[in-house]
């Protein structure tokens, strides 16, 4: 299925993140994504490491100076260079918190943050220590992850809950459908997209979707962004984001113990989520619990596979076996798809809803490797960087054929090739 990386493709995935620099930052893509994205951030500031310690750096500080006051970490951060309508829904629709001087949204994204902060700090770390790296960005990280686990936790049970599905990263994915189904859409023509212009209708989330993204934000919006007040439609926990953030306490306890504090506190943060992740299991893999629906959502997911990166996950054989099995046929398609192949919804082209997306990817391909399946990580890791260079670093791929879906020069596309290119 897979023969060796082109030789050029190092430079190829740099030129792509320089050319996505915007000064203090990379946009996701040029077209489709002129802006600062909060997960995107992370998983190019893993790459980026490998060209520019201190960029790398840059790119985690800047997404960190727009951090509200009460922890959360905006899941876009508005370029003032950027035509106000080039992206849909911009700063006029938020109309969120401007801390920092800089205008956001006002939802999140999964906190990949702290795991990369860590992975930049370990790529150079007399530079980071000449920076004060991490003692700067410490502070922040702990309170991004405090926000998480105070005001999120709106189950009860010590699990972080996404309040739409733009905060889980994977917007359309199956798993959101019966939730979403209970939001009753804002009218279409009281907003115009901007996504359809840069990719295809058939790549993208549909319009009945964005009608009922557009009303959870707004309704959320109209109430302050406030996690106590707004009457939230849509609440579920994801493993994937909850799975992200164990890593990422594991991220800070390092962090902690380079600065000579204690860990100890993050560590059993990690424990206590680790335990209350096991709730999310049923039959060999991890569902989102919907918080107003009738527990835990029957789709299967590649956020279900997520936890596969979390140390000492008492479900994982049961888990890998999922992942090796007709599901998921890890190994025998490309990447992982980002749904159930034999599923009902599933649709080969449709972003969330089927196509392998690189950040996933690399994701099993870590949980691979801590799990000792290197054979299967080697396997995953060749496909990842063929790929990246046939599709001329696809946002994702059609898992079946290879073909490059939605926007191309995608820099975590081009930034997770580069990392595992010089992690070998
Ligand atoms: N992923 C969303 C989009 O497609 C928003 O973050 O625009």
């Amino acid at each position: 299925m897979t023969t060796s990386p082109q030789p050029n493709l190092r430079q190829a995935a740099e030129r792509v993140l320089l050319g996505n620099w915007i000064g203090h930052s990379t946009v996701p893509s040029r077209s489709l994504y002129p802006h600062q994205w909060s997960w995107d951030s992370a998983f190019i500031a893993i790459g980026l490491r490998h060209l520019s310690p201190r960029r790398a750096q840059v790119e985690l500080e800047s997404l960190l100076g727009s951090q509200w006051a009460d922890g959360r970490i905006p899941h876009i951060s508005f370029s003032p260079a950027v035509a106000r309508d080039a992206y849909f829904p911009g700063p006029d629709f938020w109309q969120a918190s401007t801390a920092g001087g800089v205008e956001t949204s006002g939802i999140i994204q999964p906190p990949v943050h702290a795991l990369a902060a860590w992975l930049t700090h370990r790529a150079d770390e007399a530079e980071s220590v000449r920076r004060g790296f991490l003692a700067r960005i410490y502070p922040k990280l702990v309170a991004w992850h405090t926000y998480l686990r105070t005001r999120r936790d709106l189950g009860g049970r010590g699990l972080v809950a996404i309040v739409h599905p733009w905060e889980s990263g994977m917007d359309n994915s199956p798993a959101w459908d019966a939730a979403l189904a209970r939001v009753t859409p804002a009218p279409l023509d009281s907003f115009t997209r901007r996504d359809t212009d840069h990719a295809s209708t058939t790549d993208r989330p549909t319009d009945l979707d964005y009608g009922r993204y557009v009303q959870l934000a707004a309704t959320y919006r109209d109430h302050g962004y406030d996690d106590s007040r707004t009457p939230f439609e849509f609440a579920l926990e994801d493993p994937a984001f909850n799975a992200l953030l164990i890593t990422s306490e594991h991220a800070l306890a390092d962090i902690a113990e380079a600065l000579g504090l204690d860990p100890a506190h993050h560590l059993k943060a990690a424990e206590e989520l680790t335990g209350a992740l096991g709730a999310l299991f049923s039959e060999g893999l991890f569902h989102a619990r919907d918080l107003r629906g009738e527990g835990l959502v029957d789709a299967g997911t590649i956020s279900g596979l997520i936890p596969l990166i979390v140390p000492e996950l008492p479900q994982a054989t049961e888990l890998l076996a999922t992942a090796r099995g007709e599901r998921f046929g890890l190994g025998r398609v490309h990447l992982v798809p980002s749904y159930d192949l034999t599923g009902p919804e599933f649709e080969r082209k449709r972003y969330w809803r089927g196509p392998s997306w690189f950040n996933t990817a690399w994701l099993i391909h870590r949980g691979l490797v801590c799990r000792g399946e290197q054979e299967l990580a080697d396997k995953l890791r060749a496909d990842l960087l063929e790929l990246a260079g046939s599709t001329d670093f696809a946002e994702y791929v059609d898992p079946y054929d290879g073909s490059p879906r939605g926007a191309q020069t995608f820099s975590w596309t081009a930034a997770l090739a580069l990392d595992l290119l010089s992690c070998s």
